[in-house]
């Protein structure tokens, strides 16, 4: 099994694809290794890319906003990337690129064992849980793999282009509170 330090050395030097060429930053994931709930982005954007920490910008800002509602912060979660390099002019990270990235996010995993998995937006979706999900659709639903809980929600760049989308995400957030609670109570018992 891989370590944290053995990750990071890898992914710090990864050339894989194409999006390492203009990076400034590998942006690998922050917050609590040990976290029972995990967030997954899409890929990092102008400001992740310079400070090599995801969701720092407006949507960072707003996600962090998300977490304190339902009385979380960054600090209580863990939060990754489907792609650890930003992709340029901030464009959807391609297929190649997701599939040569998604074994840093398997191992992210491996190492946490979170209970919960929360998917922000449609591309983390659905390479996380089916290529067939929709967001407007599927959006609040959980769905129970190999031991381990995934919701999706929209992404916090699409809540700010569209607040009236809020309303959901505020109902998914007040979901992922509940099923933290669940999960909790079954390791106590
Ligand atoms: N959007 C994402 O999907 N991830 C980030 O880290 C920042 C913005």
């Amino acid at each position: 099994m891989i370590t944290w330090e053995e990750l990071e050395r890898i992914a710090q030097g990864c050339h894989r694809c194409r999006l390492a060429e203009k990076r400034h930053n590998v942006v690998l994931g922050t917050g609590d290794r040990n976290a029972d709930v995990m967030f997954v982005g899409e890929g990092p954007g102008y400001y992740e890319d310079m400070q090599g920490e995801p969701f720092v910008g407006a949507a960072g800002q707003l996600l962090d906003k998300m977490l304190m509602a339902i009385d979380l912060s960054r600090k209580d979660v863990y939060i990754a990337n489907i792609v650890k390099c930003r992709p340029p002019a901030n464009r959807d990270p391609l297929p190649d690129e997701q599939n040569l990235c998604i074994n840093y996010l398997r191992s992210q995993y491996m190492l946490i064992r979170p209970k919960i998995i929360v998917c922000l937006g449609r591309i983390a979706a659905k390479a996380m849980i089916t290529q067939d999900f929709l967001i407007s659709r599927d959006r609040g639903k959980w769905y129970y793999k190999k031991g381990v809980w995934f919701m999706a929600t929209f992404h916090p760049s699409a809540l700010l282009r569209d607040e009236s989308k809020k309303k959901y995400a505020w109902e998914d957030m007040k979901s992922l509170r509940d099923k933290i609670k669940e999960v909790q109570n079954e390791n106590r018992q």
